[in-house]
């Protein structure tokens, strides 16, 4: 069975004292620690803050964004090979705010992918459909052509695990939440097409689900076997909610 993941995304929220006492009540509950992959992927300019505070806890850390150049002049960016320095473990990359707001396209999204895996950095890929797409029956075609370039970035990385977080956008701070039958069939495409276009173990292929994801709904989308775990936005930022949300996820997976 997969280990389930659960990434926290804080957006542009926090500050080091938020840190501080997130990491603090996070360390109170080292058996839940323990048996579950956590991330968080605070605003950059505090991955050295979520360093020095998780220093012993069982806690991985990534960024939110990175360039899709080496380095050079960029004014404002930063670059993987930065983020790698941090001694982080994760890059995110095409979130959909990103994609929306700072027009990222489906070929940047990919040269960013390969920025972090050429640093040593696992990529958490977002995918996901808006509003529109959804309703027009488009969910499998725009999921699809999100990853199709970022899978071609992988082929000269047999041994990294593969992350691929599925956002329907319209699900992003709304409280809307689709069918975890509805999810299942959406991560189930997901693995068939990552599967027929990379030779990946099972288990070196995971789903996250993003998208409104809270304490009360968790469980019931984590019991659908294609959810490896989630990508969570606003529930993170509070320690307890996040703890919570690993709490219901681990009490009922059928496989
Ligand atoms: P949300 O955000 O959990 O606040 O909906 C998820 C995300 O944007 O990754």
């Amino acid at each position: 069975m997969h280990r389930p993941m659960l990434a926290g995304n804080w957006k542009m929220h926090g500050d080091r004292h938020a840190i501080k006492q997130w990491c603090q009540a996070l360390s109170a509950h080292t058996g839940l620690l323990e048996a579950i992959d956590w991330v968080l992927l605070p605003p950059a300019l505090y991955l050295e803050a979520v360093r020095l505070e998780a220093s012993d806890l069982p806690l991985a850390y990534g960024s939110q964004n990175h360039s899709v150049h080496s380095q050079g002049a960029y004014t404002g960016e930063i670059a993987a090979s930065m983020v790698a320095d941090l001694g982080c473990t994760y890059a995110l990359v095409g979130h959909s705010e990103r994609r929306s707001l700072y027009h990222e396209t489906d070929e940047m999204v990919a040269e960013k992918a390969a920025q972090a895996l050429q640093h040593g950095l696992i990529p958490i890929v977002c995918v996901g459909e808006s509003w529109e797409a959804h309703g027009d029956g488009q969910t499998e075609a725009v999921v699809a052509a999100q990853l199709s370039p970022v899978m071609a970035v992988y082929e000269a990385y047999p041994d990294v695990p593969v992350v691929i977080a599925y956002e329907p956008v319209w699900a992003i701070g709304s409280g809307k939440v689709p069918a975890p039958e509805a999810v299942q069939s959406v991560h189930a495409m997901i693995r068939a097409f990552c599967t027929a276009a990379l030779e990946r173990d099972e288990l070196a292929l995971s789903i996250l689900y993003g998208g409104s994801v809270r304490a009360a709904n968790a469980a019931d989308l984590f019991a659908m076997p294609e959810v490896n775990g989630f990508l969570v936005g606003g529930a993170s930022l509070d320690a307890t909610e996040f703890m919570t949300i690993g709490e219901n996820i681990l009490c009922n997976k059928s496989s």
